[in-house]
């Protein structure tokens, strides 16, 4: 009898970055001190990380103050900047399969999730930006007078870049990709649950021929590393992406000394569905909107709009959707969602659900814990939402829908807009001038139209309102990492 072969479970990959990288050089922390980082699917301990500080903050922002100020990356020939930046991604490329293993050892997320969606799109990245960095020109401008007037884009110096949890290596190439075309250097801060592919990245920057000190990585937490970076009056920029509470935190401190600031924060972001739909396209929509990456998305689709006409067979089929997603071993090349990233997370998640619960909302599938070890939680909908509900309000940033029903299509646009966030949008209709008006009136920095959390690289990215200023991705997003100058010269 022929037997048929279990899908091959991925390899644990080896940890072999865990200090940090200043200078191009590997260092413990100078206080000595190392945190845990923890694999979400078993609650065990991967391996101690050195746990950088202000002193550590310190040194790598010398270092990257040193490669900009006289080193050779923002003077070099930009097209061999691009060439460096295009080694990079080939070295990620080359390393596909244990990268995506780490980062699913360190996050959780599926293994085939960064192996065909992450990381792809982390290299299109670097190499889009890689593109762009003998690209980067100014204008000559017909001024009045007899003067010759002509603009230049100039980096603007070092970056102090901050980034979560949720998508790793991707963050790390939004970051990185814009800031080394523009000729910045860089220190960066990883999120404490999830240091290690940062560090292993950072392992073949230096392999691709990115000098010493271009790059710096300084693991550690947000109050100490993360502050220092942002307070170092060595640093000219702070990119960060995280929640809101933190970005606050983050504006005042460096009120001070005036430093450029982009933000990738959170959302609710509606997810609109006609009852003219193609209803198959849009129940695969809103399922991928709410639970890809466990619901760990910025952009998550977690207020599904449904017209009253097809709400109850809307509602069907995605909560049978829901109960046939397979959660469990991220290794495991079979499975779609793996366990939340901690346990802070997984207990906010399901203090959103008891509230839910207790607000009058219907729980219409799952809500509870999957197995007893690992963070996981059950693909959960809920039903009967009222748009006053902290679950209608708040960013769950799990796997956590609610349904909303709606009849008209003012009243859908004010509750749909009716929220301080302002990151993503989706509406699902085959009538082309209702999607056109739809995506004119949301006021959302991307709007998908019969389909969701679609990427790419020349496509920019970013908030309305409370979910950031600034933008990443495209010609957009290389802008926070210039400075525009305007040289006039006297003809006479
Ligand atoms: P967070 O915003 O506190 O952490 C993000 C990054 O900022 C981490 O690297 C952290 O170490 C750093 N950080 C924290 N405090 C800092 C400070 N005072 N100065 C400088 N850096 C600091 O987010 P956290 O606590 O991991 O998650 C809380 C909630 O934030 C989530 O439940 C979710 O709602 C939201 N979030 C949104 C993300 C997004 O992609 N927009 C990503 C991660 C979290
Ligand atoms: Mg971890």
């Amino acid at each position: 009898m022929a037997t048929v072969a279990e899908p091959r479970r991925a390899a644990r990959p080896e940890i072999r970055q865990t200090q940090l990288f200043i200078d191009g050089q590997w260092t413990p922390a100078r206080s000595g001190k190392t945190f845990e980082t923890i694999n979400p699917a078993t609650e065990e301990v991967i391996a101690q990380v050195a746990e950088g500080d202000a002193a550590d903050v310190e040194a790598a922002v010398l270092a990257a103050r040193k490669a900009f100020d006289d080193g050779p990356w923002p003077r070099m020939d930009a097209r061999e900047r691009g060439r460096i930046m295009m080694r990079l991604a080939d070295l990620i490329e080359a390393e596909i399969d244990e990268l995506a293993a780490l980062e699913a050892l360190d996050n959780g997320k599926p293994v085939s999730d960064a192996r065909l969606g992450d990381i792809p799109l982390a290299i299109s990245v670097l190499r889009y930006y890689a593109g762009w960095a003998d690209k980067i020109q100014g204008q000559t401008i017909p001024i009045n007078g007899n003067f010759f007037c002509y603009t230049r884009k100039e980096p603007v110096g070092v970056a102090g870049q901050i980034i979560p949890w949720n998508f790793p290596i991707l963050m790390v190439s939004w970051k990185w990709g814009p800031a080394l075309a523009a000729g910045c250097t860089i220190v960066m801060k990883p999120a404490e649950q999830t240091p290690l592919t940062c560090l292993r990245l950072a392992r073949l920057a230096q392999e691709a021929g990115v000098p010493d000190g271009v790059i710096n990585v300084v693991p550690g937490f947000g109050p100490t590393a993360g502050a220092a970076i942002v307070k170092h009056p060595g640093i000219d920029k702070v990119a960060f992406t995280g929640s809101g509470e933190t970005a606050q935190v983050i504006m005042r401190q460096a009120a001070d000394q005036l430093k450029r600031l982009t933000f990738e924060l959170g959302g609710k972001s509606p997810n609109i569905v006609f009852a003219d739909a193609d209803l198959d396209a849009a129940a695969a929509g809103a399922h991928v909107g709410i639970y890809l990456n466990q619901g760990q998305c910025c952009c998550a689709g977690s207020r599904l709009f449904v017209e009253d006409k097809i709400h109850g067979e809307f509602v069907e089929r995605v909560v049978a959707d829901s109960k046939a997603r397979r959660v469990g071993d991220p290794f495991d090349p079979a499975t779609q969602q793996g366990p939340q990233v901690d346990r802070a997370q997984y207990d906010k998640i399901m203090g959103y659900i008891e509230a839910g619960q207790k607000e009058g909302a219907t729980l219409a599938t799952g809500g509870g814990r999957v197995g007893e070890k690992g963070f996981f939680i059950e693909p959960t909908v809920f039903t009967n939402v009222a748009d006053e509900m902290a679950i209608a309000r708040e960013e769950i940033f799990g796997p956590v829908l609610s349904v909303l029903k709606f009849s008209d299509m003012d009243e859908l646009i004010r509750r749909a807009n009716a929220t301080n966030f302002g990151l993503a949008a989706a509406v699902w209709t085959r009538d082309v001038a209702k999607a056109h008006q739809t995506a004119k009136r949301l006021r959302a920095g991307t709007v998908w139209v019969n389909c969701y959390d679609v990427f790419d690289a020349a496509a920019p990215f970013g908030g309305f309102k409370q979910s950031g200023f600034g933008r990443e991705l495209g010609e957009k997003g290389l802008d926070p990492y210039l400075e525009h100058k305007t040289v006039t010269v006297s003809l006479d």
